[in-house]
């Protein structure tokens, strides 16, 4: 494919760079970055599913957006198996950790409602079986367009491949609830091309998902990140001076870091309805110090652009770490150059104590954190664990200049509306 993109008025970037050096000022438990101790005994929302990535309705410039004063989320859900023999261990006893971990096979687009902001009711599967053309519903955004209440939902579309996709539908109140109407007819958008993205057949363990429209707050213009790897044959990636950065002697050994790839990428509509998109060049590459960039999102506050995505220890290069949580970069316009926040890129990682915790976080414009319970330890050495599949403690955090700060925490699945919408 051959993008051209001035054609679209967008002026040609480089991608900005989180480098290994970057990477070696992250500090896991320093407390303004750390999200407290979430307790073993946390309330479970559904005991039928679990649920993970949480996507709350908002509009295209990020406000987080109730309808005739309902909020709104949208989840990844799968069923919980505790009576199936397949999940049942040697003893008979519910292997949960299995099921699981045998979730995102079986992920499922789900919403929830609430009158405030928490205690979220089950609304159910957004799409009826048999709609969305692929084994998996990925996770994405659910766009409120207008006080008619027309939503589109980004999502992705996973095995097989992994394609970008929309989907619209209604959202509907009542004095007692909320349900979504239509989402009948998927609409694939794009895919991973090759040249700027990595395909499925140069890596298996690709990556390309995790859709978020939005409008660019200062050119007007209607765009979408997503979470990529660095186009190019799996192990053919350079790691040179650039993805290392200033390091201290002894530091230069990327060892085999090269096979970590991840990016943010950036995509530009061609339409007003975001149905016909360009691909464009990666917004930050992490070739060299990590494989997975996922959920990306911005939050645009004092003319800034405040990126966001989530990652992994697992997922670090040789030679760098840090914790599970959610990672931040700041840029004065929206093609960069982007710079890490707090020096490092962490902006809230899990204590070390607990390093499964939490996960997927997504940070609001209002500075509050989402994000969902993995694994809790119920004991001291660690290797008793309590599964959740539910929504975590929502946390405040303060956004200035080039740091965050950690300054509050709330109730378990907080996510208050930022506007209403009267729907006609
Ligand atoms: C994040 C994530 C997303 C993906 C989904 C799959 O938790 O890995 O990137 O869409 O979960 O379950």
């Amino acid at each position: 494919m051959k993008t051209n993109p001035e054609k679209f008025g967008v002026t040609p970037h480089q991608p900005s760079l989180w480098t290994r050096a970057d990477a070696l000022k992250v500090r896991a438990d320093d407390p303004t970055t750390t999200q407290p101790l979430v307790r073993a005994d946390f309330p479970v929302l559904n005991n039928d599913v679990f649920i993970w990535d949480t996507m709350p309705l908002r509009d295209l410039d990020g406000n987080v957006t109730s309808v005739d004063g309902w909020s709104v989320i949208f989840t990844l859900t799968a069923d919980r198996h505790p009576n199936d023999p397949q999940y049942l261990d040697e003893d008979g006893n519910y292997d949960i950790l299995r099921d699981w971990n045998d979730r995102h096979g079986r992920a499922k687009m789900y919403y929830w409602f609430s009158r405030t902001g928490k205690n979220w009711e089950f609304g159910g599967r957004v799409m009826a079986e048999g709609v969305s053309p692929t084994a998996r519903e990925w996770a994405g955004t659910p766009i409120l367009l207008n006080d008619r209440g027309e939503v589109d939902l980004y999502y992705t579309a996973v095995t097989p491949g992994a394609t970008i996709v929309k989907v619209r539908g209604r959202v509907v109140t009542t004095e007692h609830g909320v349900s979504m109407v239509g989402f009948e007819k998927v609409k694939p958008l794009f895919e991973a091309d090759g040249n700027m993205y990595q395909t499925e057949a140069q890596n298996a363990f690709w990556g390309f998902r995790d859709p978020w429209p939005f409008r660019d707050p200062k050119d007007g213009k209607l765009y979408m990140l997503f979470e990529g790897n660095v186009a190019g044959e799996r192990g053919s990636h350079k790691v040179g001076e650039a993805e290392i950065g200033d390091v201290p002697p002894g530091y230069e050994d990327v060892g085999n870091s090269r096979y970590q790839t991840a990016c943010v990428g950036i995509a530009v509509a061609r339409d007003a309805d975001g149905d016909d998109w360009e691909m464009l060049p990666p917004l930050l590459t992490a070739v060299g110090v990590n494989d997975q960039t996922e959920r990306p999102h911005f939050v645009f506050q004092d003319g800034k652009y405040y990126l966001f995505t989530i990652s992994h220890t697992f997922t670090y290069a040789d030679g760098v770490t840090g914790p599970d949580g959610v990672y931040g970069f700041v840029a004065d316009s929206l093609f960069g150059p982007y710079v890490p926040l707090n020096g490092s890129g962490l902006v809230l990682g899990n204590p070390s104590s607990q390093p499964f915790q939490t996960y997927s976080h997504y940070v609001m414009p209002n500075g509050l954190v989402t994000s969902f319970i993995d694994s809790v330890p119920t004991d001291e050495t660690g290797t008793q664990i309590r599964v959740g599949g539910t929504e975590a403690p929502t946390v405040g955090m303060k956004i200035k200049g080039l740091q965050t700060f950690v300054v509050a925490e709330y109730d378990y699945g907080y996510i208050p509306p930022m506007l209403d919408v009267t729907l006609k």
